[in-house]
């Protein structure tokens, strides 16, 4: 299979990890380069659901090896938990299936705290983000004041690390009203913690190249979507690292053309969850519908999500950004019963159209979709294993995206399992 980077096309929730699941199979690694616990990917195997935040869907099959490498910001105590979680389910059972990178940054309880509070003091004005640490671990990290993997493990340096860090957090928890933390038992429970990791903690970037080298298929999953990138997504309510398919070669160490293959995911409708500007929201019964036939409540946070039309400028831009080779669209199944269907193909705002997603979100927050309307199907679609068993307005729906989107739809989903899926084009799995 070579090397492949599967990404969130949209606002992320698009459906990766059913996707990455049936990739994984082909994989030897399977390598998450960026984000943390925000991300949540529900896998259903068997009718049994696993949602897993850290450890990468590769975990599913025995002797895969898992990475979580130097982009990300680990939670250890999740990690932990996932990883206990997986070993009674009989999955990970070598220590060697895991490796976590030294290089990538730790988030402890005061980056949650600090999230939490945050939000709450920010009132009308907040992202709606996870609460998991991410933004306060990448500030830090940026901000060279961060706690990285390897801290954990050397004694000696970690007092140090953490005491620079809790200078900067203790006084900004204290203006938000929030507990100060204790250098000395903090010191202590980040020991254990490492301790607890150290069989897993290791050089990524030497497993990746390593594989690579070999001629091992490696399979970069990503996080979160291209519209929650920090740089090319709808600043500022967006994550705090970069999600589009070139941070799978900075977030685990490779050279640039390193990545071949990138595969985006994308919803047969949008989504999302958090504040900011979203076009083609709908906020009648067919927005409630989308949300009550496709389950659109967070994985990670329970959060009902927002639901709206497919948004082909969405789209178009986020395969632009990453240089997407194909699309897997999902949930197709969901939009049965909806007639007609709508696409938004452009914006108009202050009588300029747009065919890109402006950079400013107080202009997407006043853009109004240009819609192209088409026929909807009746026809229930969980059977359907090829194409041709699609109802024909249901393939005019595809080909269109794919017209107005420049790229290939390559894999269809249908249902949440695995075999309900129909394979098109795609170089890897047909
Ligand atoms: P944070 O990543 O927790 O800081 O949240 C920032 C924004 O990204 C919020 O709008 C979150 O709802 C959104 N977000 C973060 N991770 C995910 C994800 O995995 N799926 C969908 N939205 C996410």
């Amino acid at each position: 299979m070579a090397v492949v980077v599967i990404i969130g096309a949209q606002w992320g929730d698009e459906g990766k990890g059913k996707v990455v699941d049936l990739y994984t199979e082909h994989a030897d690694l399977v390598v998450r380069y960026g984000g943390g616990a925000n991300a949540g990917h529900t896998l259903v195997v068997d009718g049994k659901k696993l949602v897993t935040h850290l450890v990468p869907s590769g975990v599913l099959h025995a002797g895969k090896m898992n990475v979580l490498g130097s982009g990300m910001v680990i939670d250890p105590v999740v990690l932990l938990e996932e990883i206990a979680d997986c070993r009674k389910r009989g999955l990970l059972a070598e220590d060697s299936e895991l490796v976590v990178s030294d290089r990538a940054h730790v988030i402890l309880g005061f980056h949650k705290d600090l999230d939490r509070l945050r939000e709450a003091a920010a009132g009308g004005g907040a992202i709606g983000t996870t609460r998991r640490g991410i933004g306060p671990a990448y500030e830090a990290k940026v901000g060279r004041r961060g706690i990285r993997v390897g801290d954990l493990l050397r004694s000696s340096r970690l007092g140090d690390v953490l005491a620079r860090a809790l200078d900067e957090a203790n006084p900004q928890l204290a203006r938000l009203g929030g507990e100060p933390y204790d250098l000395a038992r903090l010191t202590e429970e980040a020991a254990a913690l490492g301790d607890k990791l150290r069989p897993w903690i290791g050089d990524s970037g030497r497993a990746v190249h390593g594989a690579i080298s070999k001629g091992q298929s490696v399979l970069f999953e990503g996080a979160q979507g291209t519209l929650l990138d920090v740089d090319h997504g709808t600043y500022p309510y967006v994550t705090s690292s970069n999600t589009v398919a070139g941070q799978a070669a900075a977030g685990s160490g490779l050279g640039p053309k390193g990545p071949g293959y990138v595969l985006g995911i994308v919803k047969a409708y949008t989504t999302r969850v958090g504040g900011g500007p979203f076009p083609t929201e709908l906020s009648d019964e067919v927005g409630a519908r989308l949300r009550k036939i496709g389950d659109e409540f967070g994985s990670t946070t329970g959060r009902p999500r927002r639901c709206g039309w497919f948004d082909a400028v969405v789209v178009r831009q986020a395969a632009r950004i990453s240089g997407m080779s194909g699309i897997a669209m999902t949930k197709l199944d969901v939009l049965s019963g909806i007639r007609p269907l709508r696409i938004a193909v452009a914006y108009e705002c202050d009588g300029t159209r747009y065919d890109r997603v402006p950079a400013s979100v107080r202009d997407l927050a006043n853009a109004r979709p240009v819609y192209e309307e088409l026929d909807g199907w009746d026809e229930d679609l969980g059977e359907a294993r090829r194409f041709e068993d699609l109802p024909v307005t249901a393939r005019r729906y595809i080909s269109r995206i794919e017209e107005l989107t420049g790229t290939p739809v390559t894999l269809i989903s249908v249902g949440a399992e695995r075999d309900e899926t129909i394979l098109l084009r795609d170089p890897f799995l047909l």
